[in-house]
């Protein structure tokens, strides 16, 4: 008899996801090549993730946890790509998977779903900025549709050394094939 896979579940993060969401973000500073050290503050970090799932609702930008077996396996959301109103339909995004649960397809399911939540929101175009040495994030956006559209040398120094970051880029929906709904 196979075995059913466990399914992965995508959903919109509650408040009460707030610990778990902080525990894999302090395993990925602390042990990982992303984000940096910069902003490694605990309390800035609560703060943020706060803030962010407050605005989530009235700016529509997504913030998605995924879940196995009732378990916050992963979490990703996107932001407004700058705050001027010219780039009002491009978005930048951040993931996060559990520790215990690397490497087990939760990325592969939690990006599209936030590709498709953001598209469905009316952004045209995501992007993402990833460590050079984050293979396992390079390989997940190339599978997931994105394109290396820029690299930048040198622009961190992290763990004693300088660190590049490739910039990433995937059209959303109709991407610039048609004018945008206009808001
Ligand atoms: C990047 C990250 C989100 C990937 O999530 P994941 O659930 O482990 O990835 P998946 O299991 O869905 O695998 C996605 C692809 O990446 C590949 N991959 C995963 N881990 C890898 C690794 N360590 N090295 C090389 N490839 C890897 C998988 O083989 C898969 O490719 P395939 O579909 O061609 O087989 C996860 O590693 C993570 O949270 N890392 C720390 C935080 C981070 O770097 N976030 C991204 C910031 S840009």
């Amino acid at each position: 008899m196979t075995e059913t896979p466990p399914v992965i579940s995508i959903r919109p993060t509650e408040d009460k996801d707030l610990d778990a969401m902080l525990a894999i973000y302090r395993h990925h500073i602390q042990k990982g090549i992303e984000p940096g050290v910069y902003d490694e503050d605990d309390t800035l970090q609560a703060d943020d993730l706060k803030r962010r799932r407050k605005n989530m609702k009235a700016k529509r930008l997504p913030h998605l946890a995924a879940e196995l077996n009732g378990q916050l396996v992963g979490y990703a959301y996107a932001v407004p790509f700058r705050k001027r109103p010219a780039y009002r339909f491009a978005l930048k995004h951040s993931i996060y998977v559990h520790r215990d649960f690397l490497r087990a397809g939760v990325g592969r399911v939690l990006l599209p779903a936030l590709i498709d939540a953001c598209a469905l929101a009316g952004f045209r175009q995501l992007i993402g900025y990833i460590d050079a040495a984050n293979e396992a994030s390079l390989r997940l956006h190339h599978n997931c549709g994105f394109q290396e559209v820029g690299r930048l040398p040198s622009i961190g120094y992290k763990f004693g050394a300088w660190t590049d970051t490739v910039m990433v880029q995937r059209p959303l929906g109709p991407g610039n094939q048609t004018s945008p709904v206009i808001w």
